[in-house]
């Protein structure tokens, strides 16, 4: 059986292979004495590199795996694809996409923000959109949609695996494909051709029974998961749905769960194949997945009697809608509550603005059942109280919902249609109704409310939840207004909102509307990436010295960071996001946000190399060592380089001269990016021993000769500013054969490109 990847004009002599990756299951399975698999086992392990080698123990292993295909965002694409076009491969080995979606405002609707969301971010779509074709990596231009959009309407599929550089990408688990967030030297490795290391997950099963009804929604689903299992509860692991009530949630309703599992911390989440599925992939004319999924329903869905690390069961019959936040998305309160709830916590009742869209919740499901109450609520002549946004997610959805006057109704009402993009989500909304600094309440249908997200006011409450309880808010303008139970003051006196009701599906089909890919040319070796030297924005990257085989010695102490230091304190996010395309100017923003144990000051630190206690910003003092060739440290406490997978956060250290981030314990994905940037991520043996460092200590790290090999301790001999011996410290490290060899030639990429040359 071969199938093409999909209906992209650049995919369709790319196939997947279905046949190989049931016969690496069965190898699998054999080796383990054919125990019943869950369904995440199943996908994963049958992208195994090498059966015989790997070991499969959940929560232990490390397995090397082949996914099927990477897609990229703008905000993350960029970093990536510098990166890969110095490794000097000239066409990625998996098929690849880039999505022009964070780099839009949102402002006054899609017609005005789109021309000029193209025009200031000129440089950086232009550049996407040449190295695009140069390796060919198909490109969706700004205007066509949300990644995980594009990705559910073209590219996921039953059993496949996929990895992304956004933190969202599971949502392609609503059509059954395990698909993970990474960051964007992960995809690197997979663009390149190489295997993709991912700890073993453990699998957390929730069992759905009864049914979906009233104003109860897919987003009801997880908005109860995240109240269960908190903003930690998934961390290393996977989260596998199944049950009857499987069939009452429609395949984008799949995705709104999987979408949002995110916000567990889980790798990813995933559904069975089943009915609804099989009425998406055909209504996205992929019959031919369609086809195979139906003959395959066994490899699809768990094994009988699999074992779930944890086990969560959850009866749609009797699920009420829930109001996730403020602040957080696990504050779960079920909409009987939310008044109360409300009132007693003193959250701002009025609701300012309602937003409905983004990747999680745009559908046509989504946007016809909200447009239904719009139509109910104008019919009794009632008018929205609050402002109201709507986001499609794709072009396709846009044009569809054009087309069936859907769009109009919501204009009608008031909204203001948004372009197909993130929009408000990632902070792209200029909000002028209410200032910084002002309390306030906003509901959306979005995924994350971390405070100051939507619009950077850190005094805005706001509150996750379905796109029709969104909708609901906005008519009555209040969260003390429960839409099940409380009526509202009509042209022809009280009335209730009815249950919502829409089309899992258009009835007519779905309109493509405009068309916004770019497919690669079959050789890009003509196209000519250009990067203006004088850019702010974009910079080419130089490979990293390989390391000259000695000991570190005298190194100083950049910073001995005290608590948290997450990968926003290393390398920070909001107006820094504009050179992420650009090493020399995100540098400096190192660490700007880690507190220094010296002084207990953010971005305050002793320059060694200077008289007296001179102090200057971080970025600043690693420049003035990398400039005298001084190789420096930085020494940290537990859990370092926690958040986000931004390659950035190991990048910059290592731009700036660092060699080694010794520390009680790290982050993993943070770890990883370090060792491939050609960083020494080092462990205390004894943790204890963080305290017997002063910050204004000298380093010597022992690596010389053979030194640093699997399983080896390293030593650091610690002495004081004058030279003075003051002890010997052991560290710990998780190198393997393999990544030594990236330390040895200065990173990953290095090796990836020698190898190339060869
Ligand atoms: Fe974009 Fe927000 Fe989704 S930033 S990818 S719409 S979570």
């Amino acid at each position: 059986t071969q199938i093409p990847f999909s209906n992209l004009e650049n995919e369709k002599e790319r196939f997947f292979n279905p046949d190989k990756l049931k016969h690496t299951l069965k190898q699998v399975k054999e080796k383990l004495n054919n125990r019943p698999f869950t369904l995440s086992e199943k996908v994963l392990y049958s992208h195994t590199d090498d059966v015989k080698s790997q070991e499969f123990v959940r929560g232990k292993s490390y397995l090397k795996l082949r996914p099927d295909r990477v897609a990229m965002q703008d905000a993350t694409a960029q970093m990536a694809i510098l990166q890969f076009m110095s490794s000097g491969i000239p066409q990625t080995a998996v098929p690849s996409t880039v999505h022009c979606d964070h780099l839009i405002l949102a402002q006054d609707g899609g017609h005005e923000d789109l021309p000029r969301s193209k025009d200031l971010n000129k440089e950086v779509f232009n550049f996407l959109s040449n190295a695009s074709q140069k390796h060919g990596i198909g490109f969706w231009k700004p205007g066509s949609g949300i990644i995980h959009q594009i990705i559910l309407e073209n590219y996921a599929f039953p059993g496949g695996l996929m990895i992304g550089t956004d933190s969202h990408t599971p949502n392609a688990g609503g059509l059954g494909m395990l698909a993970i967030g990474v960051g964007g030297a992960d995809a690197v490795d997979v663009m390149a051709g190489l295997p993709w290391e991912l700890k073993a997950p453990k699998v957390i099963g929730v069992k759905l029974t009864g049914k979906l009804n009233g104003w109860t929604s897919p987003k009801d689903i997880i908005l109860k998961v995240a109240g269960i299992l908190t903003v930690k509860g998934g961390t290393g692991a996977i989260v596998e749905y199944f049950g009857s009530g499987l069939d009452s949630i429609s395949c984008t309703g799949m995705a709104t769960i999987c979408n949002m599992g995110a916000e567990i911390g889980a790798t990813t989440s995933v559904f069975p194949y089943n009915e609804r599925m099989a009425e998406y992939l055909r209504a996205t004319k992929r019959d031919k997945f369609a086809d195979w999924a139906n003959q395959n329903r066994d490899y699809l869905s768990a094994d009988k009697d699999a074992q779930y690390d944890q086990l969560i069961e959850i009866n749609l019959d009797t699920l009420e809608p829930h109001v996730n936040g403020p602040f957080t998305p696990d504050l779960a309160t079920p909409i009987s509550q939310v008044a109360r709830v409300a009132k007693e916590n003193g959250w701002p009742l009025e609701v300012k603005a309602g937003l409905i869209g983004s990747c999680t919740n745009s559908s046509y499901e989504d946007m016809t059942r909200s447009a239904f109450l719009i139509n109910e609520a104008k019919q009794n002549g009632v008018e929205m109280k609050s402002q109201y946004f709507v986001t499609p997610g794709s072009e396709q959805v846009r044009a569809t919902l054009e087309r069936d006057g859907v769009l109009k109704q919501f204009q009608d009402a008031g909204g203001v249609v948004l372009s197909n993009a993130c929009g408000p989500c990632i902070g792209q909304w200029n909000r002028t109704d209410v200032k910084k600094g002002e309390d306030n309440t906003i509901v959306t249908s979005y995924n994350r409310n971390f405070t100051a997200r939507n619009d950077g006011n850190p005094r805005t409450h706001a509150f996750v939840t379905s796109p029709e309880l969104v909708t609901a808010f906005s008519i009555a303008g209040s969260l003390t207004f429960n839409p099940l139970t409380d009526s509202l003051k009509g042209k022809n006196g009280d009335f209730k909102l009815s249950a919502p009701q829409g089309h899992a599906l258009p009835a007519k089909g779905y309109d493509p509307g405009q068309d916004t890919f770019q497919s690669p040319p079959k050789d890009g070796n003509q196209v000519q990436v250009n990067i203006d030297p004088k850019s702010d924005r974009l910079q080419l990257l130089k490979p990293f010295a390989p390391w000259d085989k000695k000991d570190y010695t005298n190194c100083p102490i950049l910073i001995k960071t005290v608590g948290k230091c997450t990968t926003d304190h290393i390398s920070m996010a909001g107006p820094w996001l504009k050179y992420r395309g650009h090493l020399e100017n995100i540098s400096n923003n190192m660490l700007i946000g880690a507190i220094n144990a010296q002084n207990n000051k953010a971005n305050s630190v002793q320059n060694f190399l200077k008289e007296g206690e001179v102090f200057d910003t971080v970025p600043g003092v690693a420049r003035e060592y990398k400039a005298q060739g001084v190789k420096w440290v930085v020494i940290g406490d537990e859990n370092y380089g926690e958040g986000s997978s931004r390659e950035h956060a190991a990048l910059e250290p290592r731009y700036l001269g660092g060699v080694a981030i010794i520390v009680k314990s790290f982050a993993r994905i943070h770890e990883t990016n370090l060792k491939k940037q050609g960083m020494l991520p080092l462990t205390f043996a004894e943790p204890a021993d963080y305290d017997k460092i002063e910050p204004t200590d000298r380093v010597d790290l022992l690596v010389s000769g053979d030194k640093l090999h699997e399983g080896s301790q390293i030593t650091l001999k610690l002495s004081t500013k004058d030279g003075k011996h003051k002890t010997d410290i052991l560290l710990n490290h998780t190198f393997n054969k393999e990544q030594i060899g990236w330390f040895h030639a200065g990173s990953a990429l290095n090796l990836i490109a020698a190898q190339q040359k060869k």
